[in-house]
């Protein structure tokens, strides 16, 4: 086995987390760096100092998983979401059926607190507090403690516009707080989304920016989970940089500019696809 394998065979064992399906350079690139800050020049060195320094996976894991997020990102994909998807959503249900949103690979929230607002703006607030539940997942704890408390600074919220900062935000000193009305709409979890069975069920699902870590298989693997997981007909919301290969038969592509896809029949899923997406790893 290659001394970076090694690496990560133990980061699998004793933490139970399995990087081998992040692409390989970035990944290698990032521990790298991670070692060059500490002096350490090869991966035997590493494992060595990671094995007898108690707090260094929890480095690591910050120096691998980049949570660079920030509210309301690619302004002009949610104004998309907000004119062109929620009023569809909306269209296929009765007045008081539940809308049930994944914010997946949510960081530390900005994400998630903008679909909020998002949703709240086109469906007013009252129809969210009755109908809307946004589940927001990553394998970060840091990164989700900090989402959990929905509370930002005065450079984190910039790119919030002012008449939606001062309807959504509470200030207090330089520290701006999501309104807690709305928050009781929104749970945050530590999900992995290669390793744990995705959420159900729902309508629309918002993944941007995360699939960019995964090799192609684990990209695939958790595409066919998100075909799962979404209701017939229901909405996928991608990063800028990511696509839906065609070839899968999983999804529509509804705009290509913002990244947005509706869900194809099941009946057009591979069963091999499906098979190899949910089997448990050994
Ligand atoms: C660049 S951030 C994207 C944040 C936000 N979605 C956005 O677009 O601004 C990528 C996030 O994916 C999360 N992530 C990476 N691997 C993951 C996995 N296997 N399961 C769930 N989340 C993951 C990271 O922890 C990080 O918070």
């Amino acid at each position: 086995m290659l001394p970076f394998d090694v690496l990560l065979e133990y980061i699998k064992r004793k933490h139970c987390f399995d990087f081998t399906d992040y692409k390989r350079s970035s990944l290698e690139r990032r521990v790298q760096h991670r070692m060059s800050q500490l002096g350490i020049e090869n991966y035997s060195e590493y494992l060595s100092y990671l094995e007898d320094t108690e707090e260094e996976f929890t480095h690591l894991f910050s120096a691998i998983e980049i949570n660079y997020t920030y509210f309301f990102r690619d302004r002009d994909s949610w104004d998309y979401l907000y004119r062109e998807i929620i009023p569809r959503i909306r269209a296929t249900k009765q007045p008081d059926e539940p809308i049930r949103v994944w914010s997946a690979g949510c960081a530390s929230g900005e994400e998630t607190y903008t679909l909020a607002i998002v949703l709240a703006e086109a469906l007013g607030i009252e129809q969210f507090n009755q109908r809307v539940h946004i589940f927001a997942t990553d394998v970060d704890d840091d990164a989700l403690e900090k989402a959990r408390q929905g509370s930002y600074s005065e450079r984190e919220v910039t790119q919030i516009p002012p008449h939606l900062l001062s309807q959504y935000f509470k200030q207090s000193n330089d520290r701006y707080q999501f309104r807690k009305d709305l928050r009781t709409a929104i749970s945050f979890h530590r999900h992995n989304l290669v390793q744990h069975a995705p959420m159900s069920k729902i309508d629309l699902l918002v993944c941007r920016n995360t699939l960019i870590y995964f090799d192609v298989d684990a990209q695939t693997k958790v595409l066919v989970r998100f075909h799962f997981s979404l209701k017939d007909r229901g909405f996928l919301f991608l990063g800028k940089a990511e696509i839906v290969p065609s070839q899968l038969q999983l999804f529509k592509t509804l705009n290509v500019n913002h990244h947005a896809y509706t869900k194809l029949p099941k009946e057009y899923l591979s069963p091999h696809l499906f098979i190899k997406a949910f089997k448990r790893p050994r």
